[in-house]
């Protein structure tokens, strides 16, 4: 929290970031749930402001570690608050007893997916899965979905064969989906009635790829199948992020 706020009912409370309930209902349901926004930022006002002014594009803000670590589980309370679902993208990778336990924080918070990583292995996804149905549980709220992150773009091994055996650990762990490049989507397609996919690494053709190395653009992901993009510099970066994500929601209409 900023100093200018002192509780988070203050910043709900500060019109700057009021979101309004009337959206334009330009950007088709079919759509907007499938953008997940990332909030790579670590300070929760300016994701708020990011998240506020594209509310009418995404229906899912994606927080990453740096702005859990920043805020905290305010960081999905927020959001959720705001009527955005939650995509808690912390990446759990330790042993079965200590991702179970962060798992069941997590849990708690109101977030709609967690990731953790495929490589962990079934026994810690299950970790996940289950601390997450605890928590979630114990102050009666939906149990978030599991998304098994498959490999890092700087992982070293990418080979099929990983990626693959990635997803059939993610499945018998009940995982309700993962994470994986565009380029991925071929290799796990046979994943598709069962696991939900969730691709990064995306930009509008001709956009600038920045540090990514496998990027593909939103209509490609579309079209290999992704049921969920998750969209960052592309549109965060922008020099006018309300047309960047107009830009994305016309690609994507065709
Ligand atoms: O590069 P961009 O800004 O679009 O990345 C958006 C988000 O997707 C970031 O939070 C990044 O951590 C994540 N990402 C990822 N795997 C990739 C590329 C991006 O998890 N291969």
């Amino acid at each position: 929290m900023t100093e200018k706020y002192e509780s988070l009912d203050e910043l709900f409370e500060d019109e700057e970031f009021e979101i309004s309930e009337e959206s334009e209902d330009n950007v088709p349901l079919e759509v907007k749930s499938r953008l997940a926004l990332a909030l790579d930022v670590d300070d929760l006002i300016d994701a708020r402001r990011l998240a506020g002014s594209l509310f009418d594009f995404f229906g899912t803000v994606k927080v990453g570690l740096e702005l859990y670590t920043a805020a905290g589980p305010d960081s999905v309370g927020v959001f959720t608050e705001a009527g955005f679902d939650v995509f808690c993208d912390l990446k759990l990778h330790d042993i079965p007893t200590t991702v179970h336990k962060a798992a069941r924080v997590v849990g708690s918070v109101g977030a709609r997916w967690v990731t953790a990583h495929a490589a962990g292995g079934e026994e810690m996804l299950k970790a996940a899965v289950d601390g997450l149905r605890e928590g979630a549980e114990s102050v009666g709220l939906p149990t978030p979905g599991v998304l098994g992150v498959t490999v890092l773009t700087s992982d070293t091994i990418k080979n099929e064969d990983t990626i693959v055996s990635r997803c059939e650990t993610a499945l018998k762990a009940g995982c309700e989906g993962i994470i994986c490049a565009a380029p991925d989507l071929k290799a796990t397609s046979s994943f598709s009635e069962k696991l939900m996919r969730v691709v990064p690494g995306l930009r509008l053709a001709g956009g600038d790829s920045h540090d990514q190395a496998r990027v593909a653009t939103p209509m490609e992901a579309i079209s290999g199948g992704a049921d969920m993009l998750v969209i960052g510099r592309m549109v965060t970066e922008a020099e006018n992020p309300i047309e960047a994500s107009e830009e994305l929601v016309s690609e994507l209409l065709g």
